[in-house]
């Protein structure tokens, strides 16, 4: 299969790359090769290249800076989302489109299945959830697949690292460290995002998916995980939510279930501790 991988130099769309170059042929689209806000030069990057598959990793994410700037996040996650969606159906060519958590707004306090109906409480979750529908509603085959608290091996381009690389520095800088232990998540590493994506592409069961590491685990539980794995001496202290200032409404669960994955036999997902172990012996250096 031709797959063009949107993103291609971020934190996920370089996992995308490494795991779906050993079997596909794929064309990596950075910044510079396509502006997805722009319709033409979606048109014009994609009758270039003719792919069977675009995958989609692009967005505008850093959530305070949303809050700040509306029209440019929707501009990326909505608009951007929905040129894809359009071009993909005239071309008849299949999308692939990541998506969030944050679309839930936490108030389930148990696993969000993807029947459940999302609540977004800030910018960034809510035009997440705008380009949600227009991939699901303007292209007739698509996947959006949600995906929770990712870290990589290559940072994150719009946050310059991930909760695991932030970590990792503050231990070594700081004389001690606090994190939330009321926000529970379930991080997962892009690797493992990439070979469940790399099963759910070899069907046409399109639609809507979550796509987590097994479990849930509060950030100062996956901190000390953190800790524990790679002997840090720094003292670590659970703090509250409440003890940072609220810049931006957020939800303080947003666990998911792979329901959907589950019931097309997908399970790559490893449980969030094997997977953050992994990642430390293997990524990081
Ligand atoms: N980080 C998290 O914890 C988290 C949680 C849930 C969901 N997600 C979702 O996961 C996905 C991937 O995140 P990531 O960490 O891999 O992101 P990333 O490292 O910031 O990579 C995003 C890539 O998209 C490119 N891009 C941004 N705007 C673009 C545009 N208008 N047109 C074309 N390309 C554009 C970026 O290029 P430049 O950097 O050169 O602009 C970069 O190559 C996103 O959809 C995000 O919403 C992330």
């Amino acid at each position: 299969m031709k797959i063009a991988i949107i993103g291609a130099n971020g934190q996920l769309g370089s996992d995308l790359v490494k795991e779906l170059s050993a079997v596909h042929q794929i064309v990596e689209w950075n910044h510079a090769d396509i502006e997805i806000t722009d319709i033409d030069s979606v048109n014009s990057a994609v009758k270039a290249v003719s792919p069977d598959l675009i995958i989609n990793t692009a967005a505008y994410h850093v959530v305070p800076q949303a809050e700040k700037d509306p029209n440019a996040a929707f501009a990326v996650n909505g608009t951007g989302t929905l040129n894809l969606a359009r071009v993909s159906q005239d071309l008849s060519i299949r999308l692939l489109h990541y998506s969030t958590d944050y679309v839930f707004d936490g108030q389930k306090q148990a696993p969000y299945v993807e029947e459940d109906s999302p609540n977004p409480l800030n910018v960034y979750a809510a035009t997440k959830l705008s380009g949600e529908q227009f991939a699901l509603n303007y292209s007739d085959r698509s996947w959006v697949v949600r995906v929770s608290g990712i870290y990589g091996k290559v940072p994150c381009r719009a946050k310059g690292g991930n909760f695991v690389t932030t970590m990792l520095k503050l231990a070594k800088e700081k004389p001690e460290v606090r994190v939330v232990n009321d926000e529970v998540l379930t991080p997962t590493p892009t690797a493992d995002i990439a070979k469940a994506t790399a099963a759910l592409i070899q069907t046409d069961a399109y639609g809507l998916y979550h796509m987590s590491s097994e479990g849930q685990v509060s950030w100062y539980e996956f901190a000390r995980a953190i800790w524990d794995t790679m002997g840090l001496t720094t003292p670590l202290y659970p703090a509250s939510v409440k003890d940072f200032p609220v810049t931006v409404k957020r939800p303080f669960y947003s666990v998911m279930e792979n329901k959907a994955l589950k019931k097309l036999g997908i399970s790559e997902m490893n449980d969030w501790k094997s997977g953050l172990i992994n990642f430390l012996k293997n990524q990081v250096r």
